[in-house]
């Protein structure tokens, strides 16, 4: 059962003892992670330990780090699958479009060309583009802060630089010799001033410190959004002469004299988001293009700038399309590399996403879903992202069905690939998350409920999708006959199944027990065999009828019944050679057989029990009973059980 009723101090007695003591041991570990040297220190004690760890680049960092928080997988999981563990914790659905942010990096660290091109992020709104860039900037935080991920830097320096950097160019051969690794990055204007002016150019004496990754101080990691154009600046990114500075130290050329508060310095040995790139200005997007390019930035006033970061950025569709459509733009495309991210294709990845959001929503607090809601809404979600298959005998529900890996009659499951192979577009279009929980939370508050029901929810979506102003009448109709054929191609099997299921005491064991006796029946038919009847000890042939009727429930023809049934059995000597006992979840035709035949049973019980206008007593004990078991063993709540066991006596009453 779905319990979001979550109560918030139930973290167990001397929670708020135990939170402290995990707070202070937090930042215990914090100190004595700290470190602090002159460049000779450094050398001399840190150095040596790991050379190509102190050496790394920002893509080869990211990398690293990727991998790291992926430490957990499986031992035979491949680099790719590890470096994606960061981004599965959140997001569900877009494994592909994942591995290949993550073989971009992989990519880049291994110094090829694409970490010279600037990562673009393109997808739907609210398709996880901005949750991606949050994992990864979460991910180097706490990458920075264990050892394997130790970062340092000249101290007080506004760009963090690695000491390294240092080294004077002549002296390079010698160290790369010495100690396997070369080292990449030039001083900035600011740090040759530092050297020179504090220290005679000794840089043996410069102070290195270890630093820790944090966006919240700006350190190493940048972010950077649009906002009016027409008062954007430059400046932002790469900031500016500041005045009041310049007074006190009367030249405009002192590197002391520049404020280095741009979004580009934040980012230095880290990671640059810019939100909504595409609407910055071009000249932004020619510095952005440079700096990927060639690791540098140019300001007034000083040579160029060497800065070591990635960047990474995002925009949605309507922009990109805006955008492509203006001629001068392709050279700058070219620089980059475009990652497609769209929505989920399989109504479980989605359902998993509508979990998450509603279960950290106060709103849905203490408010119960019946079994189905957010499956319902996921596979609606689907429905509308999802291009027609042009192949014979299949359409829209079939295609959803396969995408979320189940079986379909008559289709292969490696149909799914080749689907969505030729569909690429598919995806960057339909409902997004935001919208769907948009109109579940606006469902709840308005009408004030602890209970929502499927049916309910679908009331919902639809007032959702009237109410919108961006759509025309005729998207609307679309979307909202993708609500029907939720409803009739899905919904209502899933609702019957419960019911039915929950008028037997034990569902499952019948149904074991019947597939057994089908299959005993179906290998003395094969063999041409006699059965021999448990009770009495007399043999008999197989029983056809019996076979017949349980077949014909999933429209097996009798042209047809051989090579079923001879599938069915083979199926089951394969379980049997493995040690296993066939059951009914491992053959979905099997099984769907099995059921109806178990609900075409009790489908007179349930007509007579949910009819009668004033039931008596006899048959309101049944009904209570199947109420009960849909609350206690399938999920639902008194307010949605009841709902259900209405909705499918209606249901019935139309077959
Ligand atoms: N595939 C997914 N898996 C898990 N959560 C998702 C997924 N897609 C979207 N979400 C959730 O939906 C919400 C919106 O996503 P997010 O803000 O990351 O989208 P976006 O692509 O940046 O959108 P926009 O273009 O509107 O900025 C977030 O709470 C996010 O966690
Ligand atoms: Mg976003």
């Amino acid at each position: 059962m779905r319990v979001l009723a979550v109560d918030q101090n139930s973290h167990g007695s001397g929670s708020t003892a135990d939170f402290i003591d995990t707070l202070s041991s937090f930042s215990r570990l914090h100190r004595a992670q700290r470190w602090e040297g002159t460049f000779g220190d450094f050398l001399a004690t840190i150095l040596p330990a790991n050379p190509a760890a102190l050496a790394r680049s920002s893509h080869e960092y990211i990398w690293d780090m990727l991998r790291w928080h992926g430490r957990a997988a499986a031992p035979d999981a491949t680099d790719n699958q590890r470096a994606r563990e960061l981004f599965k914790r959140e997001l569900f659905g877009i494994d592909e479009p994942l591995g290949r942010v993550v073989d971009y990096f992989k990519a880049a660290a291994a110094g090829s060309d694409v970490g010279r091109r600037l990562l673009l992020l393109l997808g739907p709104p609210s398709g996880g583009k901005s949750t991606l860039a949050i994992l990864l900037k979460r991910g180097l935080e706490e990458y920075s802060r264990t050892d394997e991920g130790a970062l340092y830097a000249i101290r007080g320096s506004p760009l963090r630089e690695n000491p390294l950097n240092l080294i004077p160019t002549s002296l390079r051969a010698e160290f790369r010799e010495r100690y396997g690794v070369s080292v990449q990055g030039e001083l900035s204007p600011w740090a040759r001033d530092f050297v020179e002016r504090e220290f005679e150019g000794d840089f043996i004496r410069v102070p290195v410190e270890r630093v820790f990754l944090a966006e919240a101080s700006r350190v190493g990691i940048g972010t950077y959004a649009p906002h009016d154009p027409t008062t954007a600046d430059i400046a932002d990114l790469v900031g500016s002469v500041d005045l009041a500075k310049v007074a006190q130290i009367g030249d405009e050329g002192d590197p002391r004299a520049w404020s280095w508060s741009g979004a580009v310095y934040a980012a230095s040995r880290g990671v640059l988001e810019m939100i909504e790139i595409l609407k910055v200005k071009r000249e932004f997007l020619y510095l952005l293009l440079t700096l990927t390019q060639e690791k540098n930035v140019k300001v007034s006033r000083f040579p160029l700038i060497h800065l070591d970061e990635t960047i990474l950025a995002h925009t949605n569709l309507a922009e990109f399309h805006k955008f492509l459509q203006e001629k001068e733009n392709e050279a700058l495309l070219d620089r980059m590399v475009i990652i497609k991210i769209p929505y989920a294709f399989s109504y479980r990845d989605e359902s998993r996403i509508y979990q998450k959001l509603v279960s950290g929503a106060p709103a849905f607090r203490n408010v119960h879903l019946d079994p189905h809601v957010l499956n319902l809404a996921a596979v609606f979600s689907i429905l509308t992202r999802l291009v027609k298959p042009e192949r014979e005998g299949l359409d829209v529900p079939k295609k959803l069905r396969l995408y979320a890996g189940e079986a379909v009659e008559g289709v292969p499951e490696s149909e799914a690939s080749r689907l969505h192979a030729e569909s690429p577009e598919e995806g960057m279009t339909g409902v997004s998350p935001r919208f769907v929980i948009n109109a579940i939370s606006n469902a709840i508050t308005r009408g004030n409920t602890h209970s929502l029901t499927s049916m309910e929810l679908l009331l919902a979506l639809k007032d959702a999708i009237e109410s919108d102003a961006r759509m025309d009448a005729k998207q609307k109709k679309g979307w909202i006959d993708h609500l029907v054929t939720a409803r009739k191609e899905f919904y209502n099997r899933w609702v019957k199944e419960d019911v039915h299921r929950a008028m037997f005491a034990s569902f499952e064991a019948e149904a074991q027990q019947l597939l057994e006796k089908y299959l005993d029946e179906v290998e003395a038919s094969l063999d041409h065999r006699q059965v021999t009847d448990p009770i009495t000890g007399e043999s008999r042939a197989a029983d056809e009828r019996f076979l017949r009727s349980v077949e014909e429930k999933i429209k097996v023809s009798d042209s047809g019944k051989l090579s079923f049934r001879q599938e069915v059995v083979r199926k089951a000597m394969v379980a049997f050679k493995a040690g296993e006992k066939f059951k009914l979840a491992s053959h979905a035709r099997m099984r769907e057989a099995i059921e109806q035949y178990l609900f075409e049973e009790r489908r007179d019980v349930l007509r007579l029990v949910t009819s009668t206008a004033r039931p008596d007593d006899d048959a309101r004990q049944k009904i209570s009973v199947v109420q009960q078991r849909l609350v206690t063993e399938y999920g639902y709540d008194e307010h949605s059980a009841k709902e259900a066991l209405s909705y499918v006596t209606t249901l019935l009453a139309q077959e």
